[in-house]
């Protein structure tokens, strides 16, 4: 039985677009599958804390099993964020667009969560960096608010669309490559723009209720 974690990052609540939007996803997943377990993490309205300097000294210290307390505490928050990720099968995540990249929120909670040892690891090869991905059988689902239109694939704006590169490129980094982005776009055009996005936005969202 699959398991989701949800990850909301819109700094808005009742009135955000990305988290109605995956309530579509999630109630209709969660009526098909009572007995699941449902996970949420807000990161656009509580502060994930930004690396700083204890934090990657922490993190990146030579012998892991040997941190000593203090830098235990530091990465106590992303031991517990990475732990979560690792507890579930599905990872949502809903987050609007926020000049041309995710809110920072959410890239604070990429930071947190893309652990050396326990998301990756990281070898020598003739002395060349090699990376690889540590986290296997998960996927995620995106869901994607834009005030602007033509992010998508093939659209004029695709260029500038940093938020779903960002996204895929960092999960794919710890070994999630099951991607899925739906994405709501024109919240800024015309009323009807946006409606008519919305309204594809939530049938392929609840076709994938019914499939993940
Ligand atoms: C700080 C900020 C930056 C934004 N940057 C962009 C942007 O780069 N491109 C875009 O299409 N819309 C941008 N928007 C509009 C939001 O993406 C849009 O309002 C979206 O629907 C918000 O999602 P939400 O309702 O889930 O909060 C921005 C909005 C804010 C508040």
């Amino acid at each position: 039985m699959s398991t989701v974690l949800a990850i909301h990052a819109s700094p808005r609540g009742d009135r955000s677009h990305s988290r109605r939007l995956a309530e579509v996803f999630l109630s209709a997943w969660q009526a098909r599958h009572p007995q699941s377990k449902l996970t949420r993490r807000e990161v656009g309205r509580a502060l994930i804390p930004p690396v700083n300097e204890a934090f990657v000294a922490a993190a990146f210290y030579p012998e892991p099993d040997a941190r000593p307390l203090s830098m235990q505490a530091d990465l106590a928050l992303s031991d517990t964020l990475v732990e979560e990720l690792l507890g579930h099968d599905v990872l949502v995540i809903s987050t609007p667009m926020h000049n041309f990249s995710v809110p920072s929120g959410l890239k604070a909670w990429i930071d947190q969560i893309v652990r050396l040892g326990l998301t990756f690891n990281h070898t020598l090869d003739n002395g060349i960096a090699q990376y690889e991905p540590l986290v296997q059988g998960k996927k995620a689902l995106i869901v994607t608010s834009r005030g602007g239109f033509g992010f998508g694939p093939g659209g004029e704006l695709e260029a500038m669309n940093h938020a779903d590169t960002l996204l895929r490129t960092a999960l794919g980094f710890i070994g999630i490559t099951d991607v899925t982005v739906i994405a709501v776009e024109g919240e800024e055009s015309e009323a009807r723009t946006f409606e008519v996005s919305a309204a594809e936005a939530e049938q392929r969202l609840l076709a994938l209720a019914r499939e993940f």
